[in-house]
């Protein structure tokens, strides 16, 4: 069975003391939460990777990466390698975001690079993906979608999407207080469902977990997460506040 997810994906915001906090903040909300088949995940800056996983040494809480560079090592100034990040215990990386795709000029084929690289490291990825808002006007956004898929990542063999979360995220309900509604959603899940099904196999496609993100708050959560495609949540403001994000995890 398929994992429910509710990752918080901090961005480029707290301090070393504020990170510390935020996760202390955390594990008081979520006491005694049962978190059943479900995963909760947190992915701080680069620079306070360490400090959260020790943090959250002896709760569920996982702590990933926001990005890494494909290359093994090297001459990338400012970079940070898969290897780099598995040997301080990192498990996971978020690839794709739009605002990489957006403001660091990520490309579908410098994104096919960064995946291969995370798998054979053995780290997993949680994949983001998701139209703009004149894609959407146009109804282009099921062609787009399927087009970031296929050029990222139906390459990789059956085996690999063991490895892999997809992240839906309409570029314009990310941080605009604009929310896909759950039926918008749940229309896109069941279409990348429905293409995963056709690339590869059914099978496949009913155990790959798809997350919703854009602007998921404590009081749409439920709606979304009701959804049959929906398998939780990528959350990026609302995961700076303690009291929002474990709202949002308790309405997996
Ligand atoms: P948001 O961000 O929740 O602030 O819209 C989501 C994301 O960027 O993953």
């Amino acid at each position: 069975m398929r994992k429910n997810i509710v990752a918080g994906n901090w961005k480029m915001n707290n301090s070393l003391n504020q990170t510390k906090t935020l996760i202390g903040d955390l594990i008081v909300e979520l006491k005694g939460v049962e978190l059943v088949n479900t995963r909760v995940i947190i992915a701080p800056s680069f620079v306070n990777l360490q400090e959260a996983i020790k943090g959250t040494e002896n709760n569920e809480i996982e702590v990933v990466a926001q990005n890494m560079h494909y290359a093994e090592n090297g001459a990338y100034t400012g970079e940070v390698s898969a290897e780099m990040l598995s040997s301080i215990g990192i498990k996971t990386v978020i690839l794709g975001h739009s605002e990489r795709r957006a403001y660091f000029n990520e490309t579908d084929e410098i994104l096919t690079q960064k995946v291969t690289a995370a798998l054979a490291n053995n780290l997993d990825v949680i994949f983001c993906f998701g139209e703009q808002l004149e894609d959407r006007e146009s109804e282009n956004h099921f062609n787009i979608v399927e087009a970031q898929l296929k050029n990222v990542l139906f390459e990789l063999p059956t085996n690999a999407f063991k490895n892999i979360i997809l992240a839906y995220e309409p570029v314009w309900a990310i941080g605009t207080g604009k929310t896909a509604s759950a039926d918008q959603a749940q229309e896109m899940h069941s279409f990348i469902r429905k293409t995963l099904s056709e690339k590869y196999n059914a099978e496949l496609a009913e155990s790959v977990s798809i997350l919703y993100g854009g602007s998921v708050k404590p009081n749409n959560a439920e709606e979304i997460f009701s959804k049959p495609d929906v398998d939780g949540g990528l959350i990026g403001g609302a995961s700076l506040k303690a009291k929002d994000f474990s709202a949002i995890v308790k309405a997996i």
